[in-house]
């Protein structure tokens, strides 16, 4: 037997003399596996979203022979295996749809498996949260470790960010100011080696949570995909969850609550994706902790944006990683009595300790709280009677002109009625009108797609508009930007006050008061509610079904209501 201070999970299935070890034992075998690691050592699952059609993660499968490595140097029994992998850019409705779904395959995965400790390979934005959720229930000795992000994007010599410069490349083609031969000839350009989204989109801004919630390495967020750094972080990760596992490290101890308010500071300070607020509830929800909306605004208020990254600023993670990375931004929330120091890290040492000493090599890239790129960077969490469960806006990627603003509502009723509505020249349109989108929630997508940042009408455009407001029930890439407002709570098709918005209605956007309301009497609205017809879900069978039944609202994290909870990782009856 292994000297091993405790007998671990795995020992009910690799252990003893009887049938059923044998079994175990002998099929695992076929691998190649000599028999002195069934010998009670800790089993280490690497849980690989690996994938050819998830293009941030399909080099995985290369990190995690890193892992490998760290793992049997420390005496561990690594085993890979696959789950669901969720690639934002190919899959359709969206990547959100099955976010949920990927976490029930990575928890049943784990508990029905002989694992005594979980590595997490993530990367493309979904992947991250249906990881952690997933492993949460199940709360296992875990360290996640993502794929890191691609090289800087290069066109004609110029630094282009995934997404933001799709976004923004596209608007010029339709205001005229690009061809469509450049624009293809940017596509060259983008994605330039593996790895995820090199903008502060939902895969940074999901690393950079990992990291300052301490369930990941120190520099988990910003080394590039093919740095070799990249691959040493695996390998001491490998490491390092045997050692979690020997001294009894579950995901719930990292994962308390002074670390998720850690980590909407952080996401305040590098100017992060509006998702990531769904994602932190959903996965603090399956540990048991409340966090809430109003968590998000009274920990990320006052929390100016200093990484300088697009889609809010100029740069890109390859920049950030070379100026320091997520460790010089901690220090200076630190520094500003703006970080619990003490919260733990998979790594060992406290968070405060990790980044006392952490240097800065690039002030324009990592700026100060004295100069910062936006003075008030969390996300603004805005309520009303248009918005009774909240709604969300980012500050930093916002027009500050519009932030507070009287509009005009003009409606789209779905996705489909937007595209046959928006660039039709008799559209009743012009900048100070606010663009509404129903529909487009978690149920009435289904799957609350980001397609709230709605593209302007090209006749607003060609004039020269680079802004309007816009409101929806939708979520945005986190590469995109605007003065949008999102997750509006409860979404249209649920019969939040969103159905109720005609063409036509005032309504006021304040994110100072934090205030955004329909400027129309509590009779009309009664009025209009009483006329509402629910949505059928006609033709909505299978998965979806089960998604559209079950999904809670944004503001709740939009897990599935029986999905809430540890269900821990108890040792499931023999098989045979
Ligand atoms: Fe995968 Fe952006 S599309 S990380
Ligand atoms: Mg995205």
């Amino acid at each position: 037997m292994a000297d091993e201070p405790r007998k671990y999970r795995s020992t009910s299935w690799f252990g003893g003399a009887g049938k059923n070890a044998f079994m175990h034992r002998s099929w695992m075998k076929n691998e190649g596996h000599p028999p002195d690691v069934f010998d009670g050592r800790p089993v280490i699952g690497i849980c690989n979203t690996w994938s050819e059609l998830t293009p941030c993660n399909a080099h995985l499968r290369t990190i995690a022979e890193h892992v490998k490595r760290g793992v049997y140097e420390a005496g561990g029994f690594p085993l890979e295996f696959p789950v669901m992998s969720l690639g934002e850019s190919n899959m359709r409705p969206t990547a959100m749809l099955f976010r949920n779904l990927a976490s029930m395959d990575v928890e049943e995965s784990i508990r029905s498996n002989p694992i005594d400790g979980v590595i997490l390979l993530v990367g493309c934005d979904k992947t991250t949260p249906a990881l952690l959720m997933g492993a949460a229930s199940c709360d296992l000795p875990t360290i996640a470790v993502s794929g890191g992000p691609m090289l800087n994007g290069n066109f004609r010599g110029k630094a282009i960010g995934s997404g933001t410069h799709v976004w923004k490349f596209y608007e010029d083609v339709k205001a005229g100011r690009m061809s469509v031969d450049d624009f293809l000839a940017a596509e060259q350009g983008q994605s330039r080696s593996a790895g995820s989204c090199m903008t502060m989109g939902t895969a940074s801004t999901m690393a950079s949570m990992v990291e300052a919630l301490g369930i990941g390495m120190p520099d988990n967020a910003a080394i590039p995909a093919v740095d070799s750094r990249r691959a040493i972080l695996a390998q001491e990760s490998g490491r390092r969850i045997v050692q979690l596992v020997r001294d009894d490290v579950k995901m719930s101890k990292i994962l308390v609550r002074e670390a998720f308010e850690n980590a909407i500071r952080v996401n305040g300070a590098i100017g992060g994706s509006t998702n990531a607020v769904i994602h932190l509830i959903a996965v603090a929800r399956r540990l048991g902790i409340d966090l809430s909306l109003d968590d998000w605004d009274k920990f990320g208020r006052d929390v100016p944006t200093i990484v300088d990254l697009m889609p809010s600023g100029r740069y890109l993670m390859e920049d950030f990683y070379y100026a320091g990375g997520l460790r010089a931004v901690m220090r200076v929330l630190d520094e500003h009595g703006l970080l619990h120091g003490n919260a733990p890290s998979v790594a060992g040492p406290t968070i405060g300790e990790i980044v006392v000493d952490a240097p800065n090599y690039n002030g324009e890239v990592i700026r100060s709280f004295e100069e910062p790129l936006t003075p008030q960077g969390g996300i603004a969490v805005l309520r009303g009677n248009l918005a009774p469960g909240g709604a969300v806006i980012k500050p930093s990627a916002a027009t500050e002109a519009l932030m507070q603003h009287r509009g005009r509502a003009v409606v789209f009723e779905t996705i489909e009625h937007y595209y046959k509505r928006i660039d039709d020249p008799d559209l009743d349109i012009d900048a100070s009108c606010i663009m509404v989108l129903k529909n487009c929630g978690p149920k009435g997508y289904p799957g609350m797609a980001e397609v709230g940042n709605m593209p302007l009408p090209a006749k607003l455009l060609q004039q020269g508009v680079t802004d309007m407001v816009r409101i929806s029930d939708a979520r945005m890439s986190g590469t995109a930007y605007g003065t949008v407002v999102l997750h509006t709570a409860p979404e249209a098709a649920a019969g939040g006050p969103l159905a109720l918005v005609r063409d036509g209605d005032m309504i006021e956007l304040d994110v100072a008061g934090r205030r955004l309301h329909l400027d129309v009497s509590d009779a009309e609205l009664e009025a209009r509610r009483a006329e509402w017809v629910p949505p059928t879900h006609d033709g909505i069978n299978g998965y979806q079904k089960l998604f559209v039944d079950h999904v809670l609202q944004a503001d709740e994290g939009c897990d599935f209501d029986f999905l809430l909870g540890k269900r821990e990782a108890g040792i499931p009856r023999h098989s045979h």
